[in-house]
C-alpha cells in the first residue's frame, strides 16, 4: 500500500504532496504524483500564487493552477490550495504602485473572490494568509502591513470566508513554527485573538521545511501542534521535506528518514493534525537547491526513481 493508504488507515485524513508545473510533461513522475495511493491530496506548488493567477491587474490566468487540480480531481485527490496572501511571486503591477489602504484592500478583495470562486470545489483547504510572521514574533513588513496595516491579515481571512466553499477550512501557514518559540506564540496569540472576535480560521499549517542536523524532535513538534489544537483549530504538516548539507550520505539519509518519520508520527499522534503534505516528492524538482546553495536531496524519491530511506521509514512507522 501507498502512504497515503498507510495515512488514511493511521487516522489522517490524506499524505498529500506539492506539485510544479515545470514537471507536468514527465510520464514517470506524473505516474506517482496523481497516484492516489501514495498521494491522497495535491497543492500547486506555484500555480495558484498571485503572479501566476493574475499578471495583469483583473485578467485571471488559471491554467497553471489548473494543470495540478485538474488531474487531482480525475484522480480522486483531495486539494490543499495555496495561497491568497503571501509577500512573495507578486506581479509587477501590484508592487510597483504606491496603493492607498482603500484601493488596496478593494484590490485584495477581489482577488480573493476570483480565485475563490474559480476554485470553490476543489479545496479541502485554503492557505489564506502565507508567512507573515517574523521568527522574533513581530509582523513582518511587507506591501500588505505598511499599506493596510495589522488587520489585512483578518480581512482576508473574512473576504476567503465569504467567497470560498462553506466547506473549505482556512489556514494561517508558517514556517518555523514546529517548536514552541516567538514565533509560532504569536501565531497562536492571533489565533485566539480571532476566534475570540469570531475572525474565521480553522486551521494553522506548519510547513515543517526541515534540515538534518537541525530539525526539531518528535516532542517539540508534538507541543507545537498542541498548541493550536488547544485552541480548537486544525493542524496540518503543509511542506514537508528535510534538507542534506551535500554531498549526501548513507548516514544522513539515515538521519533523514528518522526526521520524516517522526514528523509524520507527531501529525498521527496529535489530537487534531489532519493530513501532512512533501512539498514534492522528487529531488530534481525539489525548490531546495535553489534556494539553499549547498543543500539538496530533501524528498522522499531520488532522481532515478528510487524510494528513499525516508520513504521506508515513514511507512513503517506508519
Ligand atoms: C516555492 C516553490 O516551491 C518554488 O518553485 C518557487 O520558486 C518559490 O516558492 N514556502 C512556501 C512555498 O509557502 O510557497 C514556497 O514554494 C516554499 C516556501
Amino acid at each position: 500500500p501507498g502512504l497515503d493508504v498507510l495515512a488514511k488507515r493511521a487516522g489522517l485524513l490524506y499524505f498529500g504532496t506539492a506539485i510544479d508545473n515545470v514537471v507536468l510533461n514527465n510520464s514517470q513522475y506524473i505516474s506517482i504524483a496523481h497516484n492516489k495511493s501514495e498521494f491522497g491530496q495535491v497543492t500547486p506548488s506555484n500555480g495558484q500564487k498571485w503572479m501566476y493567477i493574475e499578471p495583469q491587474q483583473g485578467k485571471f490566468n488559471y491554467s497553471m493552477g489548473d494543470a495540478i487540480t485538474k488531474p487531482g480531481r480525475e484522480a480522486g485527490q483531495m486539494g490543499r490550495c495555496h495561497t491568497f496572501i503571501w509577500h512573495n511571486q507578486l506581479p509587477e503591477w501590484l508592487t510597483a504602485k504606491n496603493w492607498t489602504k482603500p484601493e488596496l484592500v478593494k484590490v485584495l478583495e477581489n482577488h480573493i473572490r476570483h480565485e475563490a470562486r474559480h476554485y470553490y470545489d476543489s479545496c479541502y483547504a485554503w492557505d489564506v494568509v502565507n508567512e507573515a510572521f517574523n521568527d522574533d514574533g513581530t509582523l513582518r513588513e511587507t506591501m500588505w502591513l505598511n499599506t493596510i496595516g495589522k488587520s489585512y491579515i483578518e480581512l482576508a481571512f473574512k473576504f476567503a470566508r465569504k467567497y470560498t466553499s462553506p466547506r473549505t477550512r482556512l489556514y494561517y501557514n508558517d514556517y518555523g513554527i514546529e517548536r514552541v518559540n516567538n514565533k509560532s506564540i504569536a501565531v497562536a496569540e492571533m489565533v485566539k485573538y480571532f476566534l475570540k472576535r469570531g475572525v474565521p480560521i480553522d486551521g494553522v499549517g506548519l510547513q515543517a521545511h526541515f534540515t538534518t542536523g537541525r530539525s526539531p524532535s518528535y516532542n517539540e513538534t508534538s507541543a507545537s501542534i498542541a498548541q493550536y489544537n488547544k485552541l480548537g483549530v486544525e493542524v496540518a504538516l503543509t511542506e514537508l521535506d528535510v534538507r542534506q548539507a551535500l554531498p549526501d550520505s548513507h548516514e544522513q539519509q539515515q538521519a533523514q528518514a528518522k526526521i520524516y518519520a517522526d514528523s509524520v508520527k507527531a501529525c498521527v499522534d496529535a489530537k487534531d493534525c489532519v493530513g501532512v503534505t512533501v512539498w514534492d516528492f522528487w529531488d530534481p524538482v525539489s525548490w531546495v537547491p535553489e534556494t539553499f546553495p549547498g543543500y539538496g536531496d530533501a524528498c522522499l524519491w531520488s532522481a532515478n526513481f528510487t524510494k528513499k530511506p525516508a520513504y521506508y521509514a515513514i511507512s513503517d512507522m506508519l
